[in-house]
């Protein structure tokens, strides 16, 4: 499928009021999968939710229009916390994760309302119990379980193999069963259910299969053998999108509508009483509604190479140089011209593996053109850094012909700002 982009003509008014590089969302697309999501995942048989995962990109304007949409969120630390609260998202549809969450950020968020917090291990939950009692605020409990689905993905993006620090594994039953007892013997705390992820960027709808095979067997364990009632289940996130022609995802409502199915059979088969169901997309909304716009600089060539070097870098995607993660490109000045050169198109960082697309097909490039980087809208603005002290990009929102923007460009003066002398 090839891939869609904004106006080129709207993309250069863009550039020359905002700068490069800049990052750029189509509203339109990222509000569009976010109904898919909503329009496909549901049931008769039991309530859904779709939950944002805010790490992939988050910013008062997204958690809007996601709040808009009625997607509920999936936070990771007091910060997503805070912009998730700043954008009008109240407690229960905050879902709060994390593997290592501080007795700060815990307080803070009992402090908030009465939400989700999907408790990573044995020591989280005794902090959690204990600012339950210290706080009499009630608090929703879900207990992060790690089936040891491997899904095939970035042995850096995986997070369910036996030994991811994400996680109680599934067949430690005996601490699994003393947790659910501790957080049921604490009176403002109420025990849900469960939550797995099994990794990111998953192409293959069969690895969430595998997952709720698992899922549901536990859960069917849980409520036999111990007695224990298990409410909801959240399956995570994980749901791929295309980057190059190479990958090839199922559709949204594809995916949505197999899970549903699943797991449907599974409560009929296992006569379960299961009363909400949570997914978690994040690069999957996010994803390829985002661009980044920069503008070619110098050029060099070695005997086997032509470099094409841009105005940002790994200091705005760090992702191909920590995942060899790929991305295809276009000279948006030069649109029509033919596609017919190879050349490397690198950043400006001080680091050889800075290098954003190792072959990019573009046609003949010369400075001061604008390239446009597909697909950059997940896990980009978001993992960016001031490394080389580069101010971050601005963030832009397009609908339609319009556009806004979200993020304002960093400046030298916003770096010094935590200087202190
Ligand atoms: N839920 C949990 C518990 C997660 O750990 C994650 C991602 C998600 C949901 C959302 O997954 P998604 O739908 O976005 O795949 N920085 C890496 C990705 C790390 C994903 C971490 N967890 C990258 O740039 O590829």
């Amino acid at each position: 499928m090839p891939l869609t982009y904004p106006r080129p003509s709207l993309l250069r008014e863009i550039a020359d009021n905002c700068g490069t590089p800049v990052m750029i969302y189509d509203e339109d697309a990222l509000r569009q999968t976010m109904r898919e999501y909503t329009g496909s995942f549901k049931s008769e048989m039991f309530e859904t939710s779709v939950l944002y995962a805010s790490k992939a990109f988050l910013c008062k304007a997204m958690a809007k229009a996601a709040l808009e949409e009625g997607l509920h969120f999936d936070a990771v630390s007091g910060g997503e916390i805070y912009c998730l609260a700043g954008a009008g998202v109240p407690a229960e549809k905050i879902h709060f994760h994390g593997n290592n969450k501080t007795p700060r950020e815990i307080e803070e968020f009992f402090r908030m309302g009465r939400g989700h917090i999907i408790v990573d291990n044995c020591d989280e939950l005794t902090l959690v119990i204990e600012t339950a009692e210290r706080m009499a605020s009630p608090m929703d409990i879900i207990i992060r379980v790690n089936p040891g689905v491997e899904a095939h993905t970035h042995e850096y993006i995986a997070t369910a193999t036996k030994d991811s620090k994400f996680g109680i594994s599934i067949d430690r039953e005996d601490e699994i069963r003393r947790m659910i007892e501790a957080a049921e013997n604490c009176p403002h705390l109420s025990f849900k259910g469960f939550h797995s992820h099994i990794g990111s960027q998953i192409l293959e709808v069969e690895a969430f299969a595998a997952e709720i095979r698992v899922m549901f067997d536990f859960v069917d364990r849980v409520q036999q053998q111990w007695g224990v009632e298990v409410e909801e289940l959240d399956l995570g996130g994980g749901f791929a999108i295309s980057y190059t022609e190479k990958d090839n995802p199922p559709a949204t409502e594809e995916v949505c509508s197999r899970i549903i199915a699943l797991c449907e059979e599974e409560i009929t088969r296992r006569k379960l009483d299961i009363r909400r169901l949570m997914i978690e997309p994040g690069r999957s909304i996010a994803g390829d509604a985002g661009y980044t716009l920069y503008t070619a600089g110098c050029r060099k060539m070695t005997d086997s190479k032509s470099f094409i070097f841009v105005d940002g870098g790994m200091a705005d995607n760090i992702r191909p140089a920590l995942y060899n993660a790929e991305y295809t490109c276009r000279n948006i000045t030069r649109d029509n011209a033919k596609a017919d050169r190879t050349y490397a198109l690198a950043g400006k960082c001080c680091e050889s593996g800075d290098i954003l697309i190792k072959e990019a097909r573009l046609p003949e490039t010369f400075p001061g053109d604008l390239i446009l980087v597909h697909s950059t809208g997940a896990y980009g603005y978001s993992m960016a850094s001031n490394y080389n002290r580069l101010p971050r990009p601005a963030v832009v929102f397009t609908s339609g012909e319009s556009y806004r923007t979200v993020i304002r460009r960093e400046t030298y003066e916003d770096m010094m700002t935590l200087d202190v002398e």
